[in-house]
């Protein structure tokens, strides 16, 4: 059921992933049935990692003239994801933005299981994610505000070890951040991949070189004061002061309100959290997964 979708008995281990229940058929909907436009931009990422940031970023700088409509409509309104808003109920997509340049759909399935999808077309990919210790914190407090209904709140332990046998909705973690990595090594032009971190610490930079990846790169004189505007306008700050993203309202595909995706925004929460043990835990199997590979992030 909906409402109670976390542990081993909720989620389904699906070729090597595990995925909630209820986005297992639109999962395999969007397989088979979305053909990407070489025009199309695909933000893929897990949950928890920076989605609403990079949405808010991605609508903000591919529809400049129209970025004040982030006050007024959550970002997951205005970049809809493939497995929940568009191939829910049938194999024909409900929201297709025809009138756009470019459409930008979003998507937690792994790049194992989306491969041939995104490989048929010439799409642009953008890959966000955030380090695997405040992923977890993060997790953690969602999946609490989740279950607030139940009298039991989720151990952190508990949800620890959970992440570190890859059971979260989408995970492994470190399989699926793999799975796009290795995407951005072998064709940096078609995947653009970025961490939460990086854009925290140096959003200007960072905003500049995905506006030119996508082909919209700011241009004129004042184009620094262009991109400043794109920033503070999607940063967690003013976001999260928006009242649609005040709301306690729940959009129709989610069963929690639109403040849920809106808490702290900060990075290395983790450490108000986590074990000294937990974290050395984390940490050896971020080096086993990613440094032995050459991805040398996340601890
Ligand atoms: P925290 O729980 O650590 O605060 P996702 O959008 O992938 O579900 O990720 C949610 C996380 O991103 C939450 O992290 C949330 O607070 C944070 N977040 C949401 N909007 C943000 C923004 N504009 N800037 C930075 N972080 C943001």
């Amino acid at each position: 059921s909906q409402g109670k979708w976390w542990g081993d008995d909720c989620l389904r281990h699906v070729d090597g992933f595990w995925l909630l229940p209820q986005f297992v058929e639109p999962i395999d909907r969007v397989i088979k049935h979305f053909r990407p436009l070489p025009s199309d931009i695909i933000l893929a990422s897990l949950p928890k990692t920076g989605t609403t940031w990079l949405k808010s970023l991605l609508f903000a700088i591919v529809h400049r003239s129209s970025k004040h409509r982030l006050a007024m409509k959550n970002p997951h309104e205005l970049v809809p994801t493939l497995e929940v808003q568009v191939y829910t109920a049938s194999d024909e997509p409900l929201t297709t933005n025809p009138c756009s340049t470019h459409r930008i759909f979003s998507t937690h399935i792994p790049y194992q299981l989306l491969a041939e999808t995104l490989d048929s077309s010439d799409c642009r990919i953008v890959y966000v994610t955030r380090n695997p210790k405040d992923t977890l914190v993060s997790t953690w407090h969602f999946v609490n505000k989740w279950k607030k209904a139940e009298k039991e709140p989720w151990p952190l332990e508990v949800a620890a070890d959970k992440f570190c046998d890859g059971l979260i909705p989408c995970g492994p973690y470190y399989d699926h951040v793999m799975g796009y990595k290795k995407l951005s090594w072998e064709k940096p032009n078609k995947l653009f991949f970025i961490t939460y971190e990086e854009l925290m610490s140096d959003p200007i930079s960072h905003v500049k070189k995905l506006a030119e990846f996508l082909g919209c790169p700011f241009e004129g004189d004042d184009e620094e004061g262009q991109i400043e505007e794109v920033v503070k306008c999607c940063s967690f700050r003013v976001l999260s002061e928006h009242e649609v993203n005040k709301s306690e309202e729940s959009p129709a595909w989610f069963q929690l309100p639109y403040n849920s995706f809106f808490r702290k925004g900060a990075v290395g929460d983790h450490k108000n959290y986590l074990s000294d043990e937990i974290i050395e835990h984390i940490d050896a199997l971020t080096i086993e997964k990613f440094h032995s590979v050459g991805f040398m992030y996340g601890v």
